[in-house]
C-alpha cells in the first residue's frame, strides 16, 4: 500500500479554483528544480539520491555497522542539526520504544546515545556516567567539520576513547562522517585514521538523511537499509511527476502556502505514535530553516497526541486561528492489546470491552480532527500503512520535495541558511575566538 495524502478537511478553508490557480506555478517550480535552474541549485543532490547514491559507500556504510554491532556495548552518535536529527528520528521511530533498556541479547544493536547537540556540562557528564565500563564506538557527523557543538563535545569524547584504548585502537573505534576533503574533522580523521564517511558537495545537512549521515547510526540500529532506500526510490518515481493533480508533495506544497496566505502562519505536525515524537523534530528543522527567511515563512511545531491534547489542545481548539495541523495517521498496528471487561467496572470503561488500545487512538484521532476543523484549523492527513524502514525512507523524500516546493512558491531559498549565523558571530565575539580561524 501506499502513504496517501488526504485534505478534505483543508476544502471547507479554501477553494478549489485556489488550487487551480497554482498548476502552471508548481510546473514551472518542478521544471526549475529538476533543470536545476532555480535558487540553491548547487545544493540539489538529494533529489537524485535515491537512485543515484554511491553504492561502494553504501556497502560500506553496512560493513562498519556491523563491525559496530559486534565490538561496541554503546555507540555515540556526535553531531547538531541535519548531522542529528535524521538518523534519531529514524532510530526512534523504526526501533522499540525503550530501545537501550532492552536487554542487550534482545536488542538489535549497542546503546546509542546521541550526543553534541548542545553545549550541557550537565548532559555530557551525565553521559559519560552511564556509559562508563562499556565497550564504545563513536560516529562524529559534521559536514563542515567545524561546528562548535559538536567540535567541542568531540575534542572530550577524542581524549576518553584515546585514555581507555590507547590512540591506535580508539583510531579504530571512531568513523567521522564528513566533507570528502574539507575541514577540520578531515584533517583530523586522517591523521588518527578514522574510517570516513562522505556528505557529498550538493547535499545540505538537513537534506542529508539518506546519506551516510543517517545511515551509519540507522544501520547499527538494525534497521534494514535496503529498505529505506527502496522507500525512497519509489518516493522518487511517484512524486517525480510534474503535474499538480498527480504529485501529493506538490498537492501538500501548494496547500501550505494557500493556507499561510489566509493567515494560518504555524503548521503543527501532529503524531498519534510516541515513537515519532523526533520525526517531528526533524520536520521543524527541514522547514523551519528551508523556509524561515526573508521576513517569510511558515512556523513549524510538532505535537504529540494524545499527550498534549491535555496541554496545547486547548490553544489549538480555541485559540488564536492562525494554524492548520498536518497529522501522521499510522494505519496499522503491532502488539495490539485488547481490553477486557473487569468485575464491578469501577473505572467505568467496561463498555469497551472487546476493544483494542488501538481502536481508541484512532477514534481519538478521528474526534480530534473533527473538533479541530470544526473550531477552524484545517487538517491535512498523510496516511502512512506502517511504521517501517520503507515508508520512513519514502516520508523522507516527501517531505524534502515538498519543502523545496514550497519554499519555492513562498519566494525563498529554501536550501540556504544564513539566519543561523547570526547567533554563532555573537558567541565567537564573547568567546574572544581569534579573527579568520
Ligand atoms: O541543515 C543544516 O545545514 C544545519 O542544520 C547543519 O546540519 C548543522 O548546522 C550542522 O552542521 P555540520 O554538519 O556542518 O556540523
Amino acid at each position: 500500500r501506499d502513504i496517501t495524502l488526504d485534505y478534505s478537511n483543508v476544502l471547507d478553508f479554501i477553494s478549489q479554483l485556489e488550487m487551480a490557480r497554482l498548476e502552471e506555478t508548481v510546473n514551472l517550480y518542478h521544471r526549475m528544480l529538476h533543470n536545476g535552474t532555480g535558487a540553491g541549485s548547487d545544493f540539489l543532490g538529494w533529489l537524485d539520491l535515491p537512485n543515484s547514491y554511491d553504492q561502494e559507500e553504501f556497502e560500506r556504510v553496512k560493513a562498519a555497522a556491523e563491525d559496530i554491532r559486534k565490538k561496541a556495548g554503546v555507540f555515540l552518535v556526535v553531531g547538531i542539526g541535519g548531522s542529528y536529527l535524521g538518523a534519531r528520528a529514524a532510530i526512534e521511530m523504526l526501533g522499540h520504544c525503550f530501545y537501550n533498556e532492552v536487554p542487550g541479547d534482545k536488542r538489535r544493536g549497542p546503546k546509542i546515545y546521541f550526543v553534541g547537540q548542545n553545549v550541557s556540562s550537565l548532559y555530557i557528564n551525565s553521559l559519560l556516567e552511564v556509559i562508563e565500563g562499556q565497550d564504545i564506538c563513536v560516529n562524529v557527523i559534521s559536514k563542515s567539520g567545524t561546528t562548535t557543538e559538536p567540535a567541542l563535545v568531540f575534542r572530550i569524547l577524542k581524549e576518553y576513547m584515546d585514555n581507555k584504548y590507547g590512540r591506535v585502537e580508539a583510531g579504530k573505534r571512531i568513523y567521522a562522517t564528513t566533507d570528502k576533503s574539507k575541514g577540520a574533522l578531515r584533517l583530523l580523521s586522517e591523521q588518527e585514521g578514522y574510517e570516513t564517511f562522505v556528505v557529498p558537495d550538493n547535499i545540505g545537512g538537513r537534506y542529508s538523511v539518506l546519506t551516510s549521515v543517517g545511515l551509519l547510526p540507522m544501520a547499527v540500529a538494525g534497521i534494514d537499509l535496503n529498505e529505506v532506500m527502496r522507500g525512497a526510490q519509489v518516493a522518487a518515481k511517484d512524486l517525480g511527476v510534474s503535474s499538480l493533480n498527480d504529485n501529493m508533495c506538490y498537492q501538500y506544497a501548494a496547500l501550505r502556502n494557500i493556507l499561510y496566505d489566509k493567515g494560518k502562519t504555524i503548521e503543527v505536525l501532529v503524531n498519534y505514535e510516541s515513537s515519532l515524537f523526533y520525526l517531528g523534530e526533524w520536520f521543524k528543522q527541514l522547514f523551519g530553516e528551508s523556509e524561515g527567511k526573508d521576513g517569510k515563512g511558515i512556523f513549524p511545531a510538532s505535537l504529540n497526541f494524545t499527550t498534549d491534547l491535555h496541554s496545547m489542545g486547548q490553544y489549538i481548539q480555541d485559540g488564536r486561528r492562525n494554524l492548520f495541523e498536518t497529522v501522521i495517521n499510522i494505519e496499522s498496528s503491532h502488539n495490539d492489546i485488547v481490553i477486557k471487561k473487569i468485575k464491578g467496572d469501577m473505572d467505568g470503561l467496561n463498555y469497551l470491552e472487546g476493544k483494542t488500545i488501538s481502536f481508541v487512538n484512532k477514534k481519538a484521532m478521528e474526534g480530534t480532527i473533527a473538533a479541530h476543523v470544526e473550531g477552524g484549523v484545517p487538517n491535512l492527513i498523510i496516511n502512512v500503512p506502517d511504521i517501517a524502514a520503507y515508508y520512513f525512507g519514502y516520508l523522507v523524500y516527501f517531505f524534502e520535495k515538498a519543502c523545496a516546493m514550497s519554499g519555492y512558491l513562498l519566494g525563498v531559498n529554501p536550501f540556504n541558511q544564513p539566519g543561523v549565523e547570526a547567533y554563532k558571530k555573537n558567541m565567537f565575539k564573547l568567546l574572544g575566538k581569534p579573527k579568520g580561524e
